[in-house]
């Protein structure tokens, strides 16, 4: 996809988000790989109301090279680029489900929110673990993200939010979605008798959908 295509599909995807409520004020980010460096929203900005022309220009090593100031948090985008080849996107919100299994204290923090349905281990992956909370802008994050990237297309960042990676743009907020859902099921049905996907059946879906 072209450049410009890019910008006006990472604007569109956000004001999405925005109208549906997965984020609020100016929290979240989102970024996309271009084949030199990287598309960004700018710190401060609303996911409503981006302007394509503004968006923040990285070049490969994360230097800020046109458009407003990027996001605080380009470490967390750059752990997951680093971390994971396969990744062409991320996006990080404060979804308020997924806001609030990140807060939870007595969950598997490898792993919190089991595989209650297809689309969000098609989409998630196999594992979501936590990772420890950092103050939002902190380069600290970079390493402790980059530990799980490896092994999990996304993480919930402890008392903050979500961040997931994806192959494209339109992956990475679908999976951002499936996510939210997934955490609202999961909260909804604590306490509960669940009957989770099987390990097979979690093994079926990735060696089906990757
Ligand atoms: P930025 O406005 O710098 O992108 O930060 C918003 C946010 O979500 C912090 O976690």
């Amino acid at each position: 996809m072209e450049e410009a295509e890019l910008r006006a599909l990472l604007v569109t995807l956000a004001v999405s988000l925005f109208a549906r409520g997965y984020s609020v004020g100016s929290a979240g980010n989102i970024s996309v790989r271009l084949p030199d460096g990287y598309l960004m929203t700018p710190t401060n900005s609303c996911l409503g109301r981006l302007d394509p022309a503004r968006l923040s220009r990285l070049d490969a090593e994360f230097a800020h090279v046109g458009g407003d100031p990027p996001s605080k948090e380009v470490f967390m985008h750059r752990a997951f680029y680093g971390a994971r080849a396969d990744a062409g996107a991320v996006v990080h919100l404060h979804s308020t489900a997924a806001t609030a299994a990140a807060c939870l204290s007595n969950v598997d923090a490898d792993n919190p929110i089991p595989p209650l349905t297809p689309y969000f281990v098609m989409r998630v992956g196999r594992r979501l673990p936590i990772v420890p909370y950092y103050r939002p802008g902190d380069a600290a994050m970079e390493p402790a993200i980059a530990a799980e990237a490896r092994t999990a297309r996304a993480v919930l960042l402890a008392n903050h939010g979500p961040v997931v990676s994806g192959r494209t743009l339109t992956d990475a907020v679908y999976a951002a979605e499936e996510l939210e859902e997934a955490a609202k099921l999961f909260l909804a049905l604590r306490g509960a008798a669940v009957r989770t996907l099987s390990p097979a059946q979690v093994d079926d879906l990735l060696a089906t959908f990757g």
